[in-house]
């Protein structure tokens, strides 16, 4: 859970609080990830990578909006596991299934969760994010998104 000063402030805790949808739902984020955001590494074959304690997804919110609207496949080392392809699949694009709203709902949940603290993620920064990479129609490579720039 968030400290308190932040789910004092109604804004937050509204986004916040619609994680119920994006986040706990079949097909979503804790499928992968897992409840405890933890990820699924195990031995060699790292499945899914952590939430927790990613310096990319506590670093930038316009590159953690990409991932989530176009996905992502590509090797990434995260807590000293190295994660992509061929054992693990790729996060999926989430463009056609949310809403504004509810990306930036699932990030503010995944990014103030299990301990990791993040500034709020608004509709007004997913907005244009969306737009400016409307007609991208695959997933991201991390070193495409390590360049930083907002284009398809
Ligand atoms: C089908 C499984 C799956 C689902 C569902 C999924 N992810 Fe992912 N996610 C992945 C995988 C796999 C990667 C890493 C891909 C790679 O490096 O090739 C990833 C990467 C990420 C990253 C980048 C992590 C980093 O350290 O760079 C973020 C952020 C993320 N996912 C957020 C989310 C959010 C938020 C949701 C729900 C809206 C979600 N994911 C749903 C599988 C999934």
């Amino acid at each position: 859970m968030p400290e308190d000063k932040k789910m004092r402030d109604t804004k937050f805790k509204n986004s916040y609080e619609l994680r119920q949808k994006p986040c706990f739902k079949d097909g979503s984020c804790q499928t992968c990830h897992c409840e405890t955001g933890k990820g699924l590494p195990q031995g060699d074959l790292n499945i899914y990578p952590p939430l927790v304690d990613s310096d990319w997804t506590t670093g930038d919110k316009e590159r953690t909006i990409k991932i989530v609207l176009h996905g992502m496949h590509g090797k990434i080392v995260r807590n000293g596991k190295t994660y992509g392809p061929p054992t693990t699949s790729p996060m999926i694009p989430y463009a056609g299934l949310y809403s504004d709203a509810e990306v930036a709902a699932a990030l503010n949940f995944v990014l103030n969760t299990w301990g990791s603290k993040a500034d709020e993620i608004t509709v007004a920064d997913v907005k244009p994010v969306r737009a400016a990479t409307k007609v991208r129609k695959l997933f991201w490579k991390p070193e495409d998104l390590s360049k930083g720039e907002i284009t398809a």
